[in-house]
């Protein structure tokens, strides 16, 4: 009778500490719940080195890398053009990778490096914004952009279009990793 109680008590036990578990992991699933909108591959310095002309950045820029992996752009464009940046990064390993490679520049006065979801920021200070995600995640980024970003804004993605929305500018060219990348120019237009 004892055993029988005990194991009861038990099990009670184990299922309130597993539903606890359960409802822990939902809640920080949902507060980590951004949608990952690419995976990790950074762009070789030379497509960067491309992306940034084609902004045609210059001191009077801000510079948003939206998934900013080690930072490259955003440091690239203050190294560069002593244009000022903001990189948002889902990984933090990466945000502090970029702070340190921005230390290490000497740019780091002129960047800004967040750890979180590209969707939950503010963008609205941007001139220039920068992306290498998917063409899924551009596509469910334009209407968010187009809700925050001054017109005039640029935007340049590597090898993703976005949508339907017909690029002011497209150039193919093989980088020094012998491999061919597209980069895409949008103009924010002036709301109608
Ligand atoms: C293809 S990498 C591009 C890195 C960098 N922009 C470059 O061109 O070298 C895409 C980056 O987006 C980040 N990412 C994916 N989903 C994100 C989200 N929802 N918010 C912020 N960053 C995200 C990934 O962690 C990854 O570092």
């Amino acid at each position: 009778m004892y055993t029988i109680r005990r194991m009861v008590r038990v099990r009670a036990l184990t299922c309130g500490t597993m539903c606890l578990g359960i409802l822990l992991a939902s809640i920080a699933g949902r507060t980590q719940g951004a949608a990952v909108l690419a995976p990790y591959v950074p762009s070789p310095p030379d497509v960067v080195a491309r992306m940034l002309e084609l902004a045609a950045v210059t001191s009077a820029d801000v510079v948003y890398d939206l998934g900013s992996g080690d930072g490259r752009i955003v440091i690239e464009a203050a190294r560069r053009y002593s244009a000022r940046g903001v990189g948002i990064e889902l990984e933090p390993g990466l945000v502090a990778r970029s702070v340190a490679a921005a230390t290490a520049a000497g740019v780091l006065p002129l960047t800004r490096f967040e750890a979180g979801d590209v969707f939950a920021a503010d963008v609205s200070a941007a001139t220039v914004v920068t992306l290498y995600l998917l063409s899924a995640s551009n596509a469910r980024l334009r209407p968010f952009l187009l809700a925050q970003l001054a017109p005039g804004t640029r935007i340049v993605s590597h090898d993703f279009a976005m949508g339907d929305w017909e690029p002011a500018q497209v150039e193919t060219f093989t980088a020094s990793d012998g491999r061919s990348h597209t980069l895409y120019l949008w103009h924010v237009p002036t709301a109608p």
